[in-house]
Order: structure tokens, then sequence, then C-alpha cells
């Protein structure tokens, strides 16, 4: 029998979540109030002695209904605060009742604790494959009044640094409530010494997911997404690290929200110096009606914890997204090389030209040929045709078909680009059902690339979608399917909604949208389905769990990408960051990069081509079939490797990383150098995560080094001469 890894001591009052590597700890106060102990690196045993330290402060006052002026809510760490009783600071939810008041005092009730890890109904969040993987914790809180009950899930895997927390509100009045806010968990830390600084992923359009490194100052902060998406503009993770906390050493912990629209992450530093992270679905523009006897499931956030720096968390991340978030065929497998007509042809192409770019790809050995916006309704530009999910007659002289079973023909894997949330005006059908579109009626909604949002939290609107794409799924044979989503969320008005329910329009959207997921990811197994959203605008954990992949930017400039793919990898593993190589002058940056840094930077992730084969000369050509060659060897290590990050490229003029195969036998390491200098001063790098005592060959050069010398004394950068240079260095055990 496996050692338990929760325990609840019943004389204490203390529950104590442990696997091999941490521990999370939580503790029955006196009248019932759940505070939090600790969470980090794992105790061996926990003896009681962290008491909390009763002082009488001024404003600060008494637990509801407790004599002792020096035990107060305000100061005390708790798991989930409550609104209206004395804890001034972030509350973690806000629920209102009937006669309008908003006050709330949640005292322990009840506790379980299950073998594995439950299903959190219509959401996506981890799983685990075998019971004996993870035990979770429900700890069931009660308003001191009223019959309203929280459900704290916390959710320990075995051997993984993982506290997956969600809550359930349950209404067992007889009166309905509302909700206007519900986080999915709060973390409340008295060592807010040891966390100085927050890391966040902000960013825009074209430039996502960037590092942004704070200190975590006195009052609040928040990182959040108003904008119906997980967004380009701030993606759904945070982090708190030390100030001395670096990629290898330090502690630090990690919030990754698995939801995709509107999210907050919100920090305050209190008067004691204390720390509160509350973290879930954004309160903006949020409520939820509950009747009684109803329930309602937060998303899930999963927290990691490492007390060996970044890496050590990203890595946790990315076992854990890869092997326990996604799913489907294709978690595990090797993804094809494609080339995407996008950025070759945008809207302008025909059955021929299609066909010749195929040609040139199957000559260089490419996978797969992915035929992108365009090709439906009468879609000549961005403007018309959104909700038309039905072939543009006569646009492919030879028809969708015909170009699926020509590049089936030619030994190519066929996928194609949809954006289902979404309709325009100019097309069937809004002509037919305007009221399908996102909007107040009455009211001229806000235009956004000529598009707008369908109502996805209604039915009819999903059930016409999903009609629509299976109808043409079923009549051409499509290996992989693009799921776009190119506008932010705005007029948040469902007509399936009352009045006083206006608030559940933008998490209903969500729902709706996973539900049609589930139902056509199931219905398909067998395609292979990217997330994107204008690149990287809903890069969440999420979205992973219905598709493995997501495109991580429209920025295709190998410079940029440097930053947006390291940026990337903070939260999310390499299995699901696409990266293409596309032509120079770059079209966003109006960069030019030689083919090899963009070959270089693009096959550290799922490697793939957007631009026009049939342009390239001979020697380009024999580069690309070089390069395909070269990523087949490299795509496992690659995809399925672990990624450690060595230099960033937020911080100065270099950039490199590398994979590391599990067994340890085969490395990849990229180096790049942004712009050369004349007198360059030497550059190097020290390698990390190898087998020390190994031999490792160059593949190329036929160096051999020892694991010790790579990670101990390190290499050189090759003598680079000009800008935007870049090294792939593979190496495998001797
Ligand atoms: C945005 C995507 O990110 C691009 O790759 C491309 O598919 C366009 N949309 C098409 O409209």
């Amino acid at each position: 029998m496996s050692k338990a890894l929760i325990t609840f001591n019943e004389e204490q009052r203390v529950f104590h979540l442990s696997n091999g590597e941490i521990s999370y700890i939580m503790k029955i106060e006196a009248d019932n109030v759940l505070s939090h102990i600790y969470f980090g690196k794992k105790v061996a045993s926990y003896g009681d002695h962290k008491n909390y330290p009763h002082r009488d402060r001024g404003f600060s006052g008494n637990v509801p209904g407790h004599p002792d002026r020096a035990y107060s809510k305000d100061t005390l760490p708790q798991e989930f605060s409550s609104h209206g009783s004395m804890d001034y600071r972030i509350p973690a939810s806000i629920i209102r009742r009937e006669n309008g008041s908003n006050l709330h005092d949640f005292r322990y009730f009840d506790y379980r604790i299950d073998e594995g890890k439950p299903a959190l109904t219509g959401l996506p969040a981890a799983y685990v494959n075998d019971a004996a993987e993870a035990s979770t914790l429900t700890i069931t809180l009660k308003d001191r009044d009223q019959e309203i009950y929280l459900d704290l899930l916390f959710t320990i895997y075995r051997d993984r640094a993982v506290i997956a927390r969600s809550t359930k509100v349950r209404n067992e009045l007889t009166a309905t409530i509302n909700i206007e806010k519900i986080a999915s968990m709060q973390l409340d830390l008295t060592n807010s010494g040891i966390y100085q600084e927050v890391i966040s992923l902000p960013g825009a359009h074209v430039r996502e997911r960037q590092i942004a490194r704070q200190e975590i100052s006195t009052g609040i902060q928040a990182f959040e997404s108003r904008r119906g998406a997980s967004s380009h503009h701030m993606n759904s993770f945070v982090a708190i690290v030390g100030k001395d906390t670096n990629e290898f050493t330090g502690e630090a912990i990690g919030f990754n929200l698995v939801y995709s629209g509107n999210h907050a992450f919100e920090l305050e530093k209190d008067q004691i110096d204390q720390l509160r992270i509350v973290a879930g679905i954004n309160a903006y523009n949020f409520s939820w009606e509950l009747k009684p006897a109803e329930e309602f499931q937060t998303p899930e956030v999963l927290l990691v914890y490492s007390d060996k720096g970044l890496n050590k968390m990203s890595d946790t991340y990315h076992h854990l997204l890869r092997e326990r978030v996604a799913r489907g065929q294709h978690q595990f497998q090797e993804r094809p090389i494609l080339v995407n007509n996008w950025e070759a042809t945008y809207f302008d192409f025909t059955s021929k030209k299609v066909e010749e770019i195929v040609d040139e790809a199957a000559d260089l050995g490419i996978e797969m040929f992915v035929l992108d916006d365009g090709w439906f309704g009468k879609r000549s530009s961005d403007n018309s045709s959104l909700g038309d999910w039905f072939e543009f007659e006569g646009k492919l002289e030879n028809g969708l078909k015909g170009v699926a079973d020509y590049v089936h023909r030619k030994g190519l894997k066929f996928g194609l680009w949809f954006e289902p949330e979404m309709i325009s005006m100019d097309s069937e059908l809004y002509r037919e059902h305007p009221d399908f579109l996102m909007t107040e009626p009455g009211r001229a909604p806000s235009s956004s690339r000529d598009q707008h949002l369908l109502d996805m939290g209604r039915k009819e609107v999903r059930e016409n979608i999903q009609a629509q794409m299976e109808q043409l799924l079923d009549k051409v044979a499509i290996d992989y399917i693009k799921w776009d989503m190119n506008r932010s969320m705005s007029d948040a008005y469902s007509l399936a909604l009352s009045a006083g329910n206006q608030g559940e329009t933008a998490h209903r959207y969500i729902l709706g949208v996973y539900e049609l997921l589930e139902n056509l990811t199931k219905k398909y197994p067998s395609i292979l389905w990217e997330g994107c959203s204008g690149g990287g605008g809903r890069f969440d954990a999420g979205f992973l769990y219905y598709m493995p992949q997501s495109w991580a930017s429209d920025n295709t400039d190998a410079v940029e990408r440097l930053k947006i793919q390291y940026g990337t990898s903070l939260a999310y593993p390499t299995s699901a960051i696409t990266a293409h190589v596309s032509a120079v002058p770059n079209h966003q940056t109006g960069r030019i990069t030689s083919l090899k840094t963009r070959s270089d930077v693009a096959m550290c992730g799922v490697f793939g081509y957007e631009l026009d084969l049939t342009l390239m000369s001979a020697e380009e050509k024999l580069q690309v079939k070089q390069q395909v060659a070269y990523y087949q060897e490299i795509r496992k290590l690659v995809q399925f490797g672990d990624f450690i990050r060595l230099q960033s490229p937020f911080e100065g003029n270099l950039a490199s990383w590398m994979f590391v195969s599990e067994e340890q036998d085969e490395a990849l390491l990229f180096i790049g150098r942004v712009l050369a200098n004349a007198q360059p001063v030497f550059n190097e790098v020290r390698l990390a995560g190898l087998a020390e005592n190994s031999l490792y060959e160059d593949t190329e050069s036929g160096a051999v080094y020892s694991g010790s010398e790579l990670m101990n004394i390190g290499l050189y950068y090759p003598d680079f001469y000009g800008d935007f240079q870049t090294q792939l260095i593979h190496l495998k055990r001797k």
C-alpha cells in the first residue's frame, strides 16, 4: 500500500497534503475558520507549531462571534476569505442573497478524501489515468447562517509538484442567490519575504507572452483579461518568485488557470506584509444566478512549486500539461511538418496555385498541406462569410475535395482552417439568423476585423455551426483543423438570458465553446486540432485540453520569436508551441534573416513552413529538404524531450536553450545572437540536464565532450558574423 497523500490529524485539526516533493498544510482554527499554514517544499511531518500570532490590532476586528479581540480574519492567513466579515483584503467570493445582502462568513463544515481526481463538469481540467496517481481532498465550508456551501477541491499528484485547486458553490437555500465573484483559489502567504516578485506574461497581438518581472509592493496588483479570451495581452499564468530566483535556483510558485475566458490573478500585500493571491474567472462583468439546489463549478488552477528555479517549475508544467491536460490520439504523436498557405497567398489562391505548392512540398519531404482562410462562403477578403462553412463555389476549380484528394495522392496530409465562433454581417448565416450575432438588440455592435462573435452560449447557435462543420468533414477527408478566433469580445449580451442574467454571457460563451470542442474532437478523434487566435490570443491550458497544439503567434519573425517562444515556455510545453519558417522581408517586421536562422528558431517548436515554396531558388529548396530531414531526426526530442532555458533573450543579445531526452542520451542545443559587434566579447554557454559521466558526440562536427564538461566548462558560441545568427547543435551519447 503506498503512502497516503493526504492526512487529517484530528487532534491538531490539520490537513497535510504531501508527496515526495511538496507539502500543503491547512488547519481548522478556533470557531472553524480554515487557515492556511504552508505551501512549499515537502516537510516530513508537521508538529502544529506555526500558530497564528494572536495580537489585538486596531481596526482589524474579531472573527465574528469570537470573543478574542486578537483573533481576526483581517490578519489570519486563510484558504478562502469571506466578504463582509472583517477581512478587508481581496475577497475570493462575493455572493448576493435575495435580500440584497452580500455578507457571508464561511467556516469549516466537513471534509472528504477520495482517490484520484474528479472531472469538472463542462470544464477542461487536469486528469488522472489511474486513481492511484492522485488524491483529492474536498473541504466544505458553510456560511455561518445560511445554507450556502463552498467545496474547496485540492488534488495532489503522487509524482508531480502540483496541487490542482477549484471551488464549487452549492446553494441549498430555498431562494436564489447571485454569485458576483467566485475565485478558483486563494493563497495567503505569511512568508512574503521569500516571494518578493511576480512574473507575468503580458503582450499584444504579434507580441505575445513577453516575460515581465516586477516587485510585489504593498497594495493590490492585478494581471487580468477582460477581452472574453485568455488573450494576447495578459496570459492566464503568473508565478511568484524570490528576488534571487533564476532559471536554476531559488523558489517559485506558478499559478496556471485552466480556462480560456476572462481571468484575473489578484495579488495583495497587506498591512502586515502578508501576501494574498486570488485567481480565477474575472469578476469584471460577471455574475451567475444559482437557483436552489444548483451548483457552480469554477475552472481549475494548477499550482506548481519549485525549489530549483524557474526551469524546474516549467518542467513540471510541461509534463503535466502534455501528459495530463492534453488528450486525444495526437497527444504523444510526433506532429507532421506542414506548409500553410496563409503568408504564401493570403486570400488569393486557386486550385492550380495550391497544387503547385503541394507539388513542391511533396518533393521537399513536407508532410502536410494546410489550406488557410478563404476557402468558404464567398470569402475573398476578411470582411465576409464567417459562419458560412460551405465551399466557395468556383474559387477552387477542382473543389475542396479535389484539393484534398490531390494532397493525399501526393502522400501529404490535408489540413483546413476554420473560425467557428464568428459571424460576418456579409454572410448567409447573418442574413438567415441575424440574432445569432452577439449584441444587444437594436444596438449597433462594435466591429473588429469586420467580424462579430456568435453567441456560443446558445445551443441553437452551436448546433448550427457543428452541423455545418460535420457536413463538410463527412464529405472531405481532413487530417488537421486550425481553429482560429480573431477578435476580442464586446457587446456581451445574450438573447438567451433574462435581464438579470446578462453577467453570465461571457462565461456561458466559453462553456459553449468547450462543449462544441468536446463534441467535435470526440466525433473526429483522428483529426489533429490546432488552436489559434490571431496567433497566440488563446494560448492557455484550457484550450490545450481539446487541442494538443496552438499557433504561438502571427509574428513569424525569427528574432521576435526568440522572446515569444522563450516566454511561452515558462508555462507551456514545446509540443504545444507551433512555429513556422516564413518569407523575408518578414511580413510583420520587415526584417531579413537567413533561411537557416528562421528554420533554427522554428525547429524549436512544432515545425512548419508558411511561405510560397514555388518562389524559392533551387539552392533554398535544397536547404529546405535538408531542414525537413533534420527536423525529422530531432522531432521526438524537441516535441517530447525536457526543455531547459539557458540564456534569456529578455536580458541581452544572446538566447539559448536546450532539449534533453528522458534517457539523457540525446540533446539539442539552440544558440542565437541577435546583433553583431565588431569587437565581440567572448560569448559562451553552459549546458544543463546531461548525464555528467556520459560522453556526447556532436552529430555534425564529431567532437566528443563529457556531460560534466558541457555543463561546467561549456561551449563558446561559434564565430558568428553578422546580425541574427543561430546554431543548432545535436548531441548524442556515445
Ligand atoms: C489569424 C491567424 O493567426 C493566421 O495564421 C491566419 O490563419 C489568419 N488569422 C487568417 O485569417
